[in-house]
């Protein structure tokens, strides 16, 4: 029986991985978040001295990630990174390493295991078009540059992580485009995506939303 699959993509703070985390946790699925792969590569190889366009050193490090995932916390060699992988910092560093497709390539395994039964729900940029090509659901979920940026500084602000609104609009809009200009996995709309934009619309509805769509299909 093939075990079915929800892909969310999206642009960086469209609320694309509260949703699929909600979505998730209503259908009692398992959840991906592929973009904290990307981070944990980022924040491993800092750790290592290693720079992030050392393809084949960044590669060896995404292959070898000593990584657990729970509800809330993600130890990387045991330690609690949670947080971590989440400074401004580390997005930049996940969306350069990002651009390498043997990283890319060592972490399509590792996505695809998340794969089991009762079903996954997987948000990142490339679920549609690489990682779950035959997903039951595809959505794009988008949001305004300007919305997705006051969400990213209040989300920061709640954590106690210091920022200002304007660099991290000009931090987000660098991330977008280099995520979209790469030739690799770019994000864009998967052609059977079905497109949510959530400039206007609470959390809540898009979840709903969502589910509807889902429960059409699976
Ligand atoms: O989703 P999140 O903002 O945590 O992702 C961090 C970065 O990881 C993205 O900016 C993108 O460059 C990369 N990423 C990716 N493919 C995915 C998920 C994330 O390239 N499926």
């Amino acid at each position: 029986r093939v075990v079915p699959v929800i892909a969310i993509d999206g642009p960086s703070a469209s609320g694309k991985g509260t949703v699929a985390a909600r979505v998730a946790a209503t259908l009692g699925w398992n959840y991906l978040d592929s973009g904290a792969l990307y981070r944990l590569t980022a924040l491993a190889a800092q750790r290592a001295g290693v720079a992030w366009d050392d393809e084949p050193a960044v590669a060896a490090i995404a292959a070898g990630l000593d990584v657990v995932f729970a509800e809330g916390s993600i130890r990387l060699a045991g330690e609690e990174v949670e947080d971590a992988i989440r400074q401004e910092e580390i997005s930049s560093g996940a969306s350069q390493v990002a651009v390498l497709p043997s990283v890319r390539a060592a972490l399509l395994f590792r996505q695809r295991a998340f794969c089991r039964a009762p079903g996954l729900v997987a948000d990142g940029r490339d679920m549609a078009s690489v990682v779950f090509t035959d997903a039951a659901l595809k959505v794009f979920l988008t949001a305004s540059v300007e919305a997705r940026a006051e969400r990213r500084y209040k989300q920061l602000m709640a954590k106690g992580i210091a920022a200002r609104l304007q660099p991290l609009l000009l931090e987000m809009q660098q991330r977008d485009d280099r995520d979209r200009g790469r030739s690799v996995a770019p994000l864009q709309q998967d052609a059977n995506a079905s497109l949510l934009d959530t400039t206007d619309i609470p959390i809540d509805v898009a979840v709903a939303r969502v589910l509807d769509w889902a429960r059409a299909v699976v």
